[in-house]
């Protein structure tokens, strides 16, 4: 079970990024040309939301079953087990909360430009909170 749960959370991530920057980097170009918002940029917003969703469920059932979480006292002393115990879960919770913040905010606008600017702005900081807690060496090495 734990094996699979982490292999699923470990390929998803992939997407999730993937997904992410597409999102971020077409609002930013979207946003600085000017041009109208289209139906496949939400639906690429809305693939990323949904998969770092995914990502935020399988990883709340990682954190209580892996053997790589141990207790926030323990998982001070080294960086590598704060990573995993604190960092990692807090900050990416964070940058969720960010992606939903902005989903929702987009909602709320009919023009093309707000669309483009929320997106550009929350998906962005979502993507850098990410990026900046991944255990790269781990994931890829
Ligand atoms: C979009 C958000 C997220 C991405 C892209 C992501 C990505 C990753 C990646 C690439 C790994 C390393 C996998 C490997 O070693 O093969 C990992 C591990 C882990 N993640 Fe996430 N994660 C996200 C969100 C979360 C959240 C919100 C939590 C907890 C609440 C979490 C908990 C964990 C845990 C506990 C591990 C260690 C699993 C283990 O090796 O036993 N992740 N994550």
């Amino acid at each position: 079970m734990y094996n699979i749960i982490k292999q699923a959370h470990s390929g998803i991530a992939y997407l999730a990024l993937i997904l992410l920057a597409i999102a971020a980097i077409s609002a930013i170009i979207g946003y600085a040309s000017k041009r109208e918002f289209k139906e496949s940029d939400r639906k690429i917003a809305l693939f990323a939301l949904i998969f770092t969703h995914i990502q935020l469920v399988l990883g709340l059932v990682l954190y209580f079953i892996s053997p790589m979480v141990v207790s926030l006292g323990d998982a001070m002393k080294h960086p590598m087990m704060r990573l995993y115990a604190l960092e990692h879960p807090l900050i990416n919770i964070i940058a969720i909360v960010l992606i939903t913040i902005g989903w929702s905010k987009h909602k709320r606008v009919v023009e093309s430009d707000k669309k483009f600017k929320f997106f550009a702005i929350f998906y962005t900081l979502g993507l850098i909170l990410i990026l900046s807690r991944i255990p790269w060496g781990v994931w890829l090495g």
